[in-house]
């Protein structure tokens, strides 16, 4: 029995020391490879949290456009497929790899801190892109205000009701950064006026159908609806579609975030009434990642700026295509 069992070891033994090595050989290949098939100077790995929406669509297609821009670059863009767990395996091959620089946009907050911390503790720069991580472990935070695209949008929508109405807001991904801004910039104008209420306030994931769905459960449960806020475009059309369907889309106002084209268009026709332009900060990583590899000092922090989009600015946008 003990032969056997020293047998058993031996034999694990052998084939866990071969498949280290293969493995070993392979990652060192992977990492050759790419820098040989690219022949580049620098390896930018863009851990994307996903491909799902036009607001990340366009988000790759500019900064590989950036990125075109300088022969010395080999970009490559992860999808995190709308999954922490995804994310995070992608950001750890990235280590593996040894990209020379982590360009992240993080689905959640909290469970891709970790991994972060990992990169820069491995001492790869880390550039951090539109939603934030709960570390000061990066190099740079590039992206727009969201606390200050809230106040914009509570203002807006206090204005436009005279202080006193009802308001359903459609938060986003509950534990990605710009929804907690976004709510919080809101609620701090929005408080402020007693007759001013959000009276139904629910996650639609900065998705349509689930806005959507979301929208069909308030329009059931009130009677008066004064405006919906949503934290972004794709959930104000599910929700302006969801209105629309019962016939109640002209009792209200609508509002969003990001300046994409089809909520654009719908505000010049007077379906919707505001959006916020939410820029993605994919060619500021280009740019900054260079700089931070050429050994240049860069602010730990680049605020990005914010266009409100009402009808006006909508008309005068004639040629006002963003994605
Ligand atoms: C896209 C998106 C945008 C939104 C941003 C917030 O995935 O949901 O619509 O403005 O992410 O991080």
């Amino acid at each position: 029995m003990k032969r056997i069992l020293s047998l058993a070891l031996a034999i694990f033994l052998v084939f866990a020391f071969a498949d280290s090595c293969s493995k070993k050989q392979g990652e060192e290949k992977s990492k050759e490879k790419v820098q040989k098939e690219a022949g580049h100077k620098y390896i930018f790995g863009f851990s994307q949290c996903t491909f799902e929406d036009p607001w990340r669509v366009n988000m790759n297609r500019e900064m590989e456009e950036s990125a075109k821009k300088h022969p010395e670059i080999k970009l490559i863009i992860a999808n995190g497929e709308n999954r922490n767990a995804k994310q995070i395996a992608d950001v750890e091959n990235f280590i593996v790899m040894g990209v020379d620089l982590l360009i992240i946009s993080p689905r959640e907050a909290a469970p891709l801190t970790p991994v972060v911390e990992k990169a820069y503790d491995a001492g790869i720069p880390v550039i951090v892109l539109d939603r934030r991580v709960l570390t000061d472990k990066y190099t740079i935070f590039i992206g727009a205000s969201n606390l200050e695209i809230g106040r914009e949008a509570g203002k807006y929508v206090a204005e436009r009701l005279g202080r006193k109405g009802n308001i359903v807001e459609i938060e986003g991904i509950l534990g990605a950064t710009p929804t907690q801004e976004r709510s919080q910039g809101f609620h701090e104008i929005i408080d402020q006026y007693p007759e001013l209420k959000v009276i139904y306030k629910q996650p639609g994931d900065y998705k349509r159908s689930p806005a959507r769905q979301v929208m069909e459960n308030a329009l059931q449960a009130f009677e008066k609806i004064d405006a919906v806020y949503a934290h972004n475009d794709e959930m104000m059309i599910g929700a302006y579609l969801a209105a629309k369907a019962v016939g109640r889309e002209k009792e209200m106002l609508f509002v969003g975030i990001d300046g994409q084209y089809e909520a654009v268009k719908m505000i010049r026709q007077g379906l919707l009434d505001a959006t916020f332009v939410y820029p993605n900060g994919s060619k500021e990583a280009i740019e900054y990642g260079l700089k931070i590899l050429k050994g240049e000092k860069v602010p730990k922090e680049l605020i990005l700026s914010t266009l409100r989009v009402t009808k006006d600015e909508a008309l005068d946008y004639e040629g006002f295509k963003s994605f």
